[in-house]
């Protein structure tokens, strides 16, 4: 009653200086909801009821297409239709009076690329985020550091986004608060977490969660209608995102979410599933998933199905701690039932270290990465000793996620922006050729070169394809049992001197060659070893004391 009072009384005053006078004020937003390759839902809240304009187009300047609802309202929401998939769009938003923001190069979103199509997509991860203090801040600042100028096409906020309770003025200090600048540009898709839950209900998706947030029901985003915001999945570009509710929803077999995703995940043909919730399957950080309810839950029931259709990567909260498992499948039980079965590939997906994970484009239980990003917000220490995770690290920070065709990238970075973490996984056919991750002289007459990932080894053992300059010559180059490991034989190399070697012609297994003129540095250094032993004196060049224990 008040707001409409002070709307009226503002109404007389525009009619009577006949001057248009700043009617509302914008305290939220503008942010963007429920990307498709033809629509965009943005929302934002006003002090006061107006009507609600969305002015876009092609250039910050040329704002010539306008959306409108003639309702007066302080909640604002309108959809944008009839876009062309992938395409940026400037835009502003305010009332038939005024326009409260935009026009300018920060304020565009972009939509969708046609599902089923590949885009290089960067997602930018947050969970447990809702502390609204100098942690989320910092969390925030080193993201947009490390992003730059790149631009983030989507955003996940994997629940607990405001704290304690996820009431409205919460929201306004954890998230809106926090993010104004990302909310104007990245559409955001969150997660229900428990204590968003303390003042949501799901079931009949009511409360400051469901209201904030503008989620698909009926597959307006792609994948099968779930009936409910809760729960449901969307497509951007060849990847396919499920969004579980892990806190307050029936989490049983037999389910309706259960069931849904199982009939979801069959409908599936995007090439890429990524899944989230709050509660994780793995952690031994502020939570533990051997002992806690819906943890538990969610292994036991959610995995099988994900898992049989074929997940890649699982992402979590709820721990306040960042967790990244080995690549595994068939995981179901307590922490001390991991077998090494399970364990597809512990070497950490790193291409600088042993190799990114291999997937078969199609595969089913051919191996997934559980991750827990829960500490955007704050740390709150544990164990942090799962046997299923590669990676268990107790700094604040968020996931940054890359999908390009067939390969998935992601790091964790740090509030200092440091890459603490990194894994990748290909699918399918392999397209990237060898690098030479390093190259070291072993003796006077030796050098071993590392790839990347295996080669081929008619290839490797091809001294044709090496030179060394300086006048160093190889007469032999023979690849390990590791397959990325090659040894040359030289002529004597001089102690102290840099030499660069070059290789040409090398092929990976899957028949990628590498770059032309490749080359490493390497100088052969002797290193002096003596051994001093409890009462043996030293024999030679030796001015120091004995040792007296
Ligand atoms: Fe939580």
């Amino acid at each position: 009653m008040k707001h409409y009072l002070a709307s009226f009384a503002v109404g007389l005053l525009l009619f009577g200086a006949a001057q248009p006078t700043s009617a509302a004020v914008l305290e939220r937003g503008p942010y963007l909801q429920t990307p498709t390759s033809a629509s965009m839902v943005l929302k934002w809240r006003t002090d006061t009821p107006t009507d609600s304009v969305v002015n876009f187009g092609d250039a910050p300047t040329n704002l010539t297409s306008t959306v409108s609802t003639p309702t007066l309202t302080t909640e604002h929401e309108i959809t944008v239709t009839g876009l062309a998939p992938d395409t940026r769009y400037y835009y502003s938003v305010g009332s038939s009076a005024e326009t409260l923001s935009g026009g300018n190069s920060g304020q565009f979103f972009t939509t969708a690329p046609v599902p089923g199509t590949t885009k290089p997509t960067r997602v930018w991860i947050i969970g447990d985020s809702g502390t609204a203090n100098a942690s989320a801040a910092a969390v925030r600042d080193a993201y947009k550091t490390s992003t730059g100028s790149t631009v983030t096409d989507l955003w996940l906020m994997l629940g607990d986004n405001a704290y304690p309770d996820g009431i409205d003025s919460q929201y306004q200090a954890a998230v809106f608060d926090i993010y104004p600048d990302l909310l104007r540009k990245i559409p955001l898709w969150p997660t229900l977490g428990n204590h968003d839950g303390h003042t949501a209900d799901s079931a009949t998706q009511a409360g400051p969660y469901y209201d904030i947030f503008t989620l698909p029901t009926n597959g307006e985003a792609g994948g099968l209608p779930s009936g409910t915001e809760a729960y449901f999945s969307f497509d951007y570009g060849n990847i396919h995102f499920v969004n579980l509710e892990s806190y307050e929803t029936d989490r049983s077999p037999g389910g309706a979410m259960m069931t849904w995703l199982a009939n979801d995940l069959a409908a599936n043909d995007k090439e890429w599933v990524i899944a989230f919730w709050h509660h994780p399957p793995y952690t031994k950080g502020s939570h533990n998933s051997d002992t806690e309810g819906r943890l538990i839950d969610m292994r036991q029931n959610a995995l099988p199905i994900l898992e049989s259709h074929g997940v890649d990567l699982v992402l979590s909260g709820h721990s306040h701690s960042y967790e990244r498992s080995h690549l595994i499948d068939g995981h179901y039980g307590h922490s001390s039932t991991l077998t090494g079965a399970m364990v597809l590939d512990n070497g950490g997906g790193r291409e600088t270290g042993a190799g990114a994970y291999d997937k078969p484009v199609g595969g089913t239980n051919a191996g997934a990465v559980y991750a827990v990003a829960g500490s955007s917000g704050k740390v709150s220490g544990g164990s942090l000793d799962h046997p299923a995770m590669f990676a268990s690290i107790s700094s604040l920070g968020s996931m940054i996620l890359e999908v390009n065709g067939n390969r998935l990238d992601a790091q964790f970075i740090d509030e200092s922006g440091n890459v603490d973490d990194n894994f990748t996984i290909i699918k399918g056919d392999d397209t990237t050729p060898p690098i030479i991750n390093k190259t070291e002289a072993d003796d006077a007459s030796s050098v071993t070169v590392t790839y990347s990932e295996k080669v081929d080894v008619t290839s490797a053992q091809n001294i044709a394809n090496y030179a060394i300059d300086n006048g160093v010559t190889i007469s032999a180059a023979t690849l390990a049992a590791d397959e990325r490991t090659v040894t040359l034989d030289t002529s004597a190399l001089t102690e102290g001197v840099e030499h660069t070697l070059t290789v040409n012609n090398v092929d990976d297994i899957a028949g990628n060659t590498i770059a032309a003129n490749s080359q490493s540095q390497f100088t052969f250094v002797v290193i002096q070893t003596k051994d001093f032993q409890d009462g043996v004196a030293p024999t030679t060049a030796y001015a120091g004391t004995r040792d007296a224990y």
